[in-house]
């Protein structure tokens, strides 16, 4: 694992960002997965910066996402389809026919997760896959449990992660379960590119470098990979 270490979030948003644009250069009809939550938010702003420009273009870009909640309408705030759209897609030269996210409100959820793959299957297999992390070691909804979960499944949230995103959903209408693409999908990517930043993420970075490799550590996972490239802050890696 390719471990890179910076002095802030804004340096680790281009610095990951930079791996995007530079695989867009070499091929433009390239494949990402991407993700959301509060650390990929700088890095998207910095490739819409960069499309502005003219110096990169996601015209014939396919992406994938990595989870979305189950039972969450895609026009609601607190949808992943509604976050990436506010944050990249509305931004980006995207055509957005090319964008799949999971159907939070599938009518078969199982149907759901098999035609998810292999519509992953069909554009020929993610090119770059964007981590981040959670504070108990997730990565996309993949929580600590007893298993690595190969494909798109549908997972119970564990309480870190309810308690988490609550602060999301003031209502207390926080989703229980959500769609996630599996450790298996994440890992079949050709390229990983994992950000983490900040001082709550110090723990889940150490174990994920350093801890067992073992499904209750999700993100441990990730030293198999034969091409993942980690970008941490200061804080994300103080404890390494
Ligand atoms: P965050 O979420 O970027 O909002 O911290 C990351 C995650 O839970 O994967």
């Amino acid at each position: 694992m390719n471990i890179n270490i910076f002095e802030n979030a804004d340096e680790v948003a281009v610095a990951a960002g930079n791996v995007f644009a530079e695989q867009l250069k070499v091929k433009p009809n390239s494949v990402f997965s991407f993700a959301t939550g509060s650390t990929p938010v700088k890095m998207y702003d910095y490739l819409a910066q960069l499309n502005r420009k003219n110096e990169i273009s996601f015209k014939d870009v396919t992406t994938f996402n990595l989870d979305e909640y189950v039972g969450i309408e895609s026009d609601d705030v607190n949808s992943y389809y509604y976050f990436m759209h506010k944050n990249l897609f509305d931004k980006i030269d995207i055509n957005c026919e090319n964008t799949h996210i999971l159907n939070g409100k599938a009518e078969d959820p199982e149907k759901e997760c098999e035609d998810y793959e292999r519509l992953i299957e069909q554009s020929g297999g993610i090119d770059i896959q964007l981590l981040g992390v959670g504070v108990n070691g997730h990565i996309g909804f993949n929580e600590p449990s007893n298993i690595f979960a190969d494909k798109t499944f549908v997972v119970k949230l564990t309480e870190s992660t309810i308690e988490v995103n609550s602060a999301y959903f003031p209502n207390n209408d926080i989703p229980l379960s959500a769609f996630t693409m599996g450790i298996g999908s994440i890992m079949r990517a050709k390229k990983i590119v994992f950000i983490a930043t900040g001082k709550t993420k110090a723990h889940a970075v150490k174990e994920m470098a350093k801890g067992d490799i073992s499904p209750k550590n999700p993100a441990s996972i990730l030293r198999f990979h034969q091409n993942a490239y980690i970008f941490l802050d200061k804080e994300a890696a103080a404890l390494l």
